[in-house]
């Protein structure tokens, strides 16, 4: 898959969803479907968003014990989307059994990749609420490299550390970097933001856009700039 605008469809119902997606009558976005929509609707919305000609990147964030993990992540693969998370503080060995699970018997499975730290946790929680007493960009980076030899496909991560990344881990392990803002758009409670051009300069593989398109007058010409600024 090449680079790619993900719309976040920070929804809580399958009708907000749909009559925002019902503007969409030329190119089909690539969908995330976060915590919200899939507890609300379930496993349906899945199925109808696929039905509609979209990709989809189902985050839902796994961390649990390896068996755990891999049991569900089966059950997300049978969904057909085409890329889903964990957090990589589940461990090494909990990767690995989330890619044994996800993978079906012909071989075929969605991508994978790992949330290292979020970006809601700053030096001070990690060294106060979890302990972690190293600088931040270096617990994310050592994450990425425990993803990356669990065999996963990449991380989630802030546009400003794609670059890293891709240098800790190579040029084909997948950046997707929310944190995405117009430059002259509202950055709302987003700390560290870039625009879709810095993003793609910087050599992000998929930037994932929520409010700038969702909240936007027109959602779909937001989306063909953002389109036109990171991908064409
Ligand atoms: O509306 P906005 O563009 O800020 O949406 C960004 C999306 O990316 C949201 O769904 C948010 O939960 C998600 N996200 C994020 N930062 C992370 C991981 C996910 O903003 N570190």
């Amino acid at each position: 898959m090449g680079k790619d605008v993900i719309i976040a469809c920070d929804f809580d119902s399958a009708e907000k969803t749909f009559t925002f997606l019902d503007r969409f009558t030329g190119r089909k976005p690539f969908v995330k479907i976060g915590m919200e929509l899939y507890y609300a609707e379930g496993p349906a919305i899945v199925r109808e968003i696929k039905r509609r000609g979209h990709k989809i990147f189902l985050d839902l964030k796994l961390h649990d014990i390896p068996n755990t993990v891999k049991k569900a992540m089966a059950v997300l693969s049978n969904l057909d989307v085409d890329i889903c998370n964990l957090h990589a503080a589940g461990t090494k060995r909990m990767m690995e059994a989330a890619l044994e699970g996800l993978t079906r018997p012909d071989g075929s499975r969605p991508l994978l990749i790992a949330v290292t730290q979020l970006t809601s946790t700053d030096q001070e929680a990690l060294e106060k609420d979890l302990w972690i007493e190293k600088p931040m960009d270096q617990v994310v980076m050592h994450y990425a490299r425990n993803a990356r030899d669990a065999g996963l496909d990449g991380v989630v991560c802030s546009p400003l550390e794609a670059g890293k990344v891709h240098e800790a881990c190579g040029a084909d392990f997948l950046t997707v970097t929310p944190g995405v803002r117009f430059a002259d758009g509202d950055a709302g409670d987003q700390k560290r933001v870039m625009t879709p051009a810095e993003a793609k300069k910087i050599g992000s593989d998929y930037i994932v856009v929520g409010r700038p398109i969702t909240a936007a007058a027109d959602p779909v010409a937001a989306y063909e700039r953002c389109v036109a600024e990171f991908v064409d």
